[in-house]
């Protein structure tokens, strides 16, 4: 955690000298199925709790869903060779699991399948690494409707489904993490609600919690099994958190959310333990009796690497008489037991998602994961910005996302020049894509979609990542 008397120099990683990462530095770009694939019931596919959400008025902005999405399922042989165009070393897609396991039971469906066995072919071709992301929230709507998360069972499922993905691809498929962000998948999608499937139960947050890490212990030692040569690992998103003020009562509100952001996940995985002090904050919520003997050594289960996503900081102070909470932490909070922790605003330059730009964020956030719980080998699974985007005669200038994407890519280079092993750096996006419950009004590409005709445009945002896969690295600025 910062030191709240020096605040985080924001911004100033935004320019500097050239750059050059270590040799075999892995430069991707990553996606999800749900967000661009579309096809939701071409192939055998079967709903999704997101397609399920989707529809349900209200769920998302303007009612958009992902049936069509960018149209991804039928031109990803065109958008393959647009990944080649940019130089991608590495492509971060993840696998739907109700297409290739409609209804989360039951064996394989091939066509569904056979999808991803062409784009790994596709990608292998073009000499560009498949990375596999094995649950990017797209649980199928049968295990939800038998309890979803929140229920036990449906962590051996995932293992289930993680083994079969596991067997069809990993002959040529070398890296597989298990979950995107399981923070989002149970404090959004049963805290909050803000996510499918739109439950809001803070003790059925915290079993969702529980039975997303099971699975992943799960899931790893199934695709250990069948493919002992696999680098295997899972992405969280993570946050460092401030305390608005040098106040006790800010920085316990601080070490609050830090559990449930950061360590809710970090210690289980990494270190086999709930941390002590979260187990406290929690008591009024649930007293983790759905947690068994065995459970956290399966959480455990050695990995080869970990992913991390960064996308920004919170900063928060103590709960105050009258002060009312940033309206999207609002209740139903996905703050379990610290629902009245306030978030704060610094005035800092914001994207259009309004989260706030703190380069220095992602070293510290990889720092603190290599210094405080592994020397694994790390990767930047995600990491972008959302602006507004126009096209002027057929071109895409976004400076505001170039720059998001130059200063974190400083911030990438500090980390390993104070001693992190970081591995590779994966752009969140490769395309303008479904941004969840906001729908199409949000764009994180590097690539433009045009969704009245599914036309793509290279930003120049992408064509400057371009230039900087070619030099391994970051020109002067
Ligand atoms: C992450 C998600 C990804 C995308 C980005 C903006 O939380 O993993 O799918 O929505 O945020």
């Amino acid at each position: 955690m910062s030191n709240p008397a020096s605040p985080p120099a924001v911004g100033v990683l935004d320019e500097g000298p050239a750059l050059t990462f270590p040799p075999g530095f892995l430069w991707g770009a990553a996606t999800a199925a749900y967000q661009i694939e579309g096809a939701a019931t071409e192939g055998g596919r079967t709903p999704s709790i997101w397609d399920t959400f989707s529809h349900t008025e209200g769920r998302t902005v303007a009612g958009h869903t992902g049936d069509v999405a960018c149209d991804h399922y039928h031109r990803m042989p065109d958008d393959v060779r647009l990944m080649a165009d940019l130089g991608l070393r590495s492509y971060r897609f993840s696998v739907s699991w109700p297409r290739v396991q409609p209804g989360g039971a039951g064996g394989i469906n091939q066509e569904g399948m056979d999808f991803y066995r062409r784009l790994v072919d596709e990608l292998l071709g073009h000499g560009i690494e498949p990375w596999v992301t094995l649950y990017h929230w797209d649980l199928p709507q049968p295990l939800e409707d038998a309890g979803g998360w929140p229920a036990r069972d449906t962590a051996g499922r995932f293992a289930e489904y993680a083994h079969l993905v596991a067997d069809a691809l990993g002959d040529r498929v070398k890296y597989f993490t298990t979950l995107n962000e399981p923070w989002c998948s149970a404090f959004l999608g049963y805290g909050s609600g803000v996510h499918a499937p739109g439950r809001s139960d803070g003790a059925d947050a915290v079993r969702a919690g529980h039975h997303l890490m099971l699975g992943h212990g799960l899931a790893v030692q199934a695709v250990r099994a069948s493919r002992p040569q696999a680098q295997l690992g899972i992405t969280v998103n993570l946050y460092p958190v401030t305390p608005a003020s040098g106040s006790a009562a800010d920085a316990d509100a601080a070490r609050r959310i830090d559990a449930l952001a950061n360590r809710f996940f970090l210690d289980p995985v990494l270190r086999g333990a709930y941390p002590a002090d979260l187990v406290a904050d929690l008591r009024g919520v649930t007293d983790l009796g759905h947690v068994r003997d065995g459970d956290l050594a399966t959480i455990s289960t050695p990995l080869d690497m970990v992913g991390v996503n960064y996308y920004s900081r919170h900063v928060v102070a103590a709960p105050a008489e009258g002060a009312e909470p940033e309206p999207y932490w609002r209740a139903p909070s996905c703050w379990p037991g610290s629902e009245d922790v306030r978030f704060v605003t610094r005035g800092v330059p914001v994207t259009d998602m309004d989260w706030e730009i703190d380069a220095p964020g992602l070293v510290e956030t990889l720092e603190r994961v290599h210094r405080e719980y592994t020397d694994l080998p790390l990767y930047v699974t995600e990491n972008g910005s959302a602006f507004v985007d126009t096209v002027v005669d057929g071109e895409v200038d976004d400076p505001d996302r170039l720059a998001y994407f130059a200063s974190h890519l400083r911030a990438a280079h500090a980390a390993i020049e104070a001693g992190v092993p970081l591995k590779g750096y994966f752009a969140w996006s490769l395309m303008d894509n479904f941004e969840w419950a906001w729908g199409y009004t949000k764009r994180f590409g590097m690539v433009y979609v045009d969704y009245d005709n599914q036309a793509r445009i290279a930003k120049s945002s992408a064509r400057w990542y371009a230039d900087v896969i070619r030099r391994n690295g970051l020109a002067a600025q």
